[in-house]
C-alpha cells in the first residue's frame, strides 16, 4: 500500500516536472516533442527562401542545420519550387481539353468549333439529363423558352424558333460556356464534355431533324479536341 502510494506521488511529480519543461516564456523556448511535426517545411510554389542559415535558424529544428524557413527545392534548377512548363507546350485540363480562350463576344470563331464528343444514345440520354438540370428552368423541358424561371426573366430564347434552329454547335457551346445577354455563363458549372453533350441534345432532340445536316465528329478525337478548344481564326 505504502509503496504504491509513494510510486504514484513520484509518478505525478515526474509528470509535472516534465510537463513544466514544455512551458515557453521569456528566454526559454520551451521543449517540443516531435518538433518536425510542428515545423514541417513545405515547398511553397510562389515563395522561395534561399538563405540557408539566417532565415529562422535560431528556432530551427532541422536536422541539416538550415534555417527554419529555408524552403528551396535543391533538386530543381536555380532551386525553384515550381518548375516552368516545358517549352512550347500548353497544359490541358483533367479531361484532356486545351484551355478555352475565346472571349464572350467572339461568337464567330466559336461557331467554327466542331463537337468533339461523338453522339450516341447514351450521350443523348446524358444530354437530356443535363439539359433538364441546367437549362429547363429558363428554356423549358422542350426548349421553347417557357421554363418557370424563364417566365420571370423574360426574353428567353425559344430554341425551336426560326433563327435558333440553324445555330452551329460551336455557337451553342460558346453560349453555354460564356452566357449571352440575360443568360448567365455556365462554364464554371458544367464540364466541357458535358456542355458538348447538351449541344448534341439541343441539336438532335430539341431541334430535331432540322439539324441533321450538322457536321459529325471527325474520327481523330485528339485533333478534334485540339480544334475544339483552340479554333483557327
Ligand atoms: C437563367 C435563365 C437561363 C438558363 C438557366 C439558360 N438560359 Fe439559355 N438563354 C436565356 C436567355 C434570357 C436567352 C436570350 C439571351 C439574349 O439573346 O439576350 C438565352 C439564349 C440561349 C440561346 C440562344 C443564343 C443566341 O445566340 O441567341 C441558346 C442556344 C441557349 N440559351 C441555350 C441554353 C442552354 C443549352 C442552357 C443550359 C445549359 C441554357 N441556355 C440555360 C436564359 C437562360
Amino acid at each position: 500500500m505504502k509503496i504504491a502510494k509513494t510510486l504514484s506521488v513520484l509518478g505525478l511529480a515526474v509528470a509535472g516536472i516534465s510537463l513544466a519543461g514544455c512551458r515557453a516564456g521569456g528566454e526559454n523556448p520551451g521543449l517540443e516533442y516531435a518538433p518536425q511535426m510542428y515545423h514541417s517545411i513545405a515547398y511553397e510554389p510562389l515563395s522561395q527562401i534561399t538563405d540557408e542559415e539566417n532565415q529562422g535558424d535560431v528556432i530551427s529544428n532541422r536536422e541539416d542545420g538550415r534555417g527554419e524557413f529555408f524552403n528551396s527545392n535543391i533538386n530543381n534548377p536555380h532551386r525553384m519550387n515550381m518548375r516552368e512548363p516545358v517549352a512550347n507546350t500548353v497544359p490541358r485540363n483533367k479531361e484532356g481539353y486545351l484551355p478555352y480562350r475565346l472571349k464572350a463576344f467572339e461568337l464567330e470563331p466559336a461557331a467554327l468549333i466542331k463537337n468533339p464528343v461523338e453522339s450516341n444514345e447514351a450521350v443523348l440520354a446524358e444530354g437530356e439529363k443535363l439539359f433538364l438540370q441546367y437549362c429547363n428552368a429558363c428554356h423549358g423541358k422542350n426548349g421553347e423558352g417557357d421554363g418557370l424561371a424563364g417566365a420571370v426573366i423574360g426574353g428567353v430564347a425559344n430554341l425551336k424558333g426560326g433563327a435558333y434552329i440553324g445555330l452551329p454547335e460551336g455557337h451553342i457551346f460558346h453560349v453555354i460556356t460564356k452566357g449571352k445577354g440575360r443568360m448567365g455563363a455556365h462554364g464554371s458549372q458544367i464540364t466541357p464534355e458535358n456542355r458538348w453533350k447538351i449541344v448534341h441534345y439541343v441539336k438532335q432532340v430539341i431541334q430535331g431533324a432540322s439539324s441533321a445536316a450538322a457536321p459529325a465528329a471527325a474520327s481523330d478525337s485528339t485533333v478534334v479536341v485540339a480544334q475544339a478548344e483552340t479554333p483557327a481564326k
